[in-house]
């Protein structure tokens, strides 16, 4: 794993970060006495050390069998259920290996559904589905979850149509809690194969359980790498002490920037295929610190993309801003700029240049612009884009999140106010137990 952390376009100096050490200090120290705690919610904190080796290689021999007799593995979840799989599916895969033959992509195709309420959206998927032949990994945790359990009845009802109810038996497979909710029941009846979604790790902090590994591992990731990485970041951003810990300084900064009234933060990659981590991001932060009237608002931006789109706010607009860039080091294409002997479009200059140099510097001059344009930026720098720094990437940013709404002094494990819309949404479609 190689992961770096730059603080120096903050304008902060790093003695006001290590103001904070006696506060990361207790607030680690209490994170870790409560992280194997079965009832509370920090079980992701040792996860790649405690993961179930039994289930993971469960995991292995589910995705290897999905390989063999589908073309098509559609995965159902929502936020939680969903995002983290999706984030680092398109990270490592080819960028348009939706659209990639088998024979290209090597692997069964991961769609995703459940994850919205639109009919075009779930007729258009049936239409891509037609006759191929496809399994299903249901995904929630409490079983209960209404979009995905809407789009589960839908597709379970085609795959029991297509292959028969014991087939289909064999091609659903569910992830969700080792005992409560419906989900667990209905699997219970049918004989379906179930992972665990372990207690005492929520949804968005759930990517590195059978939540995520399976579809990973289906779309033929290497998922012990991605726990490799994950371990790696585990040992290394375990250390309480703030002066050596690069994930703990990126929270308290976090912190120390809200204060100063940045209230939002813009997480920035220069890679599409980091733009499904960008989402993840926005759910792990969102939901962890949105509380209590409180939390910096995450934000997103997909670069130099949308430097024609939000270009223009970034640098000039409400001056409530801070920017943290999750950026790649080395691309695998080359793709060099070749000269032109009429040169018309003016590009001889970069005759010569790789293409990956080119978006490094756009990268550099953006920085510059927008740091002189007053939004401090953070640059977290990774090697390679591979399983293992992703793997770590994700650790560093769970364990971040926790100590970074910590010292907002709010829960960042729980998520009450998603319950609000359901409540209206149950009593608007009067669903028995909701009046209005
Ligand atoms: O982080 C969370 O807990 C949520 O985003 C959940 O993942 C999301 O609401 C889906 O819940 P469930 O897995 O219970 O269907």
């Amino acid at each position: 794993m190689d992961i770096e952390v730059k603080l120096s376009k903050t304008g902060i100096e790093k003695k006001e970060v290590l103001k904070y050490k006696e506060e990361v200090e207790k607030i680690h120290k209490n994170l870790l006495s409560r992280a194997n705690d079965e009832n509370d919610f920090v079980g992701w904190m040792h996860l790649p050390t405690n993961y179930d080796k039994k289930e993971f290689k469960r995991i292995e021999a589910a995705a290897k069998r999905i390989n063999k007799d589908s073309d098509i593995l559609l995965v159902i979840g929502i936020g939680g259920s969903y995002l983290g799989a999706r984030a680092v599916i398109e990270a490592l895969s080819s960028s348009f290996y939706t659209m990639q033959t088998l024979k290209q992509r090597k692997h069964t195709l991961v769609l995703f559904a459940g994850n919205n309420l639109s009919p075009n959206y779930i007729n258009d998927l049936i239409d891509v589905i037609g006759d191929k032949d496809f399994s299903i990994n249901v995904i929630s945790k409490s079983g209960t979850t209404t979009e995905p359990a809407i789009a589960f009845r839908i597709f379970r009802e085609i795959l029991e149509n297509k292959y028969g109810i014991d087939e289909a038996r064999s091609r659903i497979y569910v992830t969700t809690d080792k005992s409560r909710g419906a989900l667990k029941q209905l699997s219970k009846e049918e004989g379906y194969e179930t992972f665990v979604i372990p207690d005492n790790i929520g949804g968005r902090f759930s990517v590195l359980t059978a939540v995520g590994l399976l579809p990973i591992a289906t779309a033929g990731i290497d998922i012990e790498k991605l726990m490799k990485g994950a371990k790696i970041a585990e040992d290394a951003y375990n250390d309480s002490n703030l002066k050596y810990n690069e994930c703990y300084q990126y929270a308290v900064m976090r912190n120390i920037l809200y204060k100063q009234g940045k209230t939002t933060e813009v997480f920035a990659n220069y890679e599409p295929k980091m733009h499904y981590m960008t989402e993840w991001l926005k759910q792990l932060y969102g939901e962890s610190e949105g509380k209590d009237k409180k939390g910096i608002f995450p934000a997103g931006i997909d670069l130099t993309t949308d430097l024609h789109s939000m270009g223009q706010y970034m640098q000039d607009g409400l001056r409530n801003l801070f920017e943290t860039i999750v950026y790649t080091c080395e691309s695998k294409s080359k793709i060099k700029i070749n000269s032109d002997d009429d040169n018309l479009d003016g590009l001889n200059y970069l005759a010569g240049k790789d293409l990956d140099y080119i978006n490094k510097k756009a990268m550099e001059g953006t920085i510059e612009a927008h740091v002189s344009g007053g939004v401090p930026n953070i640059i977290i720098k990774m090697e390679k884009l591979d399983e293992e720094n992703i793997g770590g990437l994700i650790y560093f940013f769970e364990l971040s999140c926790a100590m970074s709404g910590s010292l907002l002094k709010v829960n960042p494990f729980n998520q009450p106010g998603v319950e609000e819309y359901k409540k209206n949404m149950f009593t608007l479609l009067e669903k028995p137990g909701y009046t209005k």
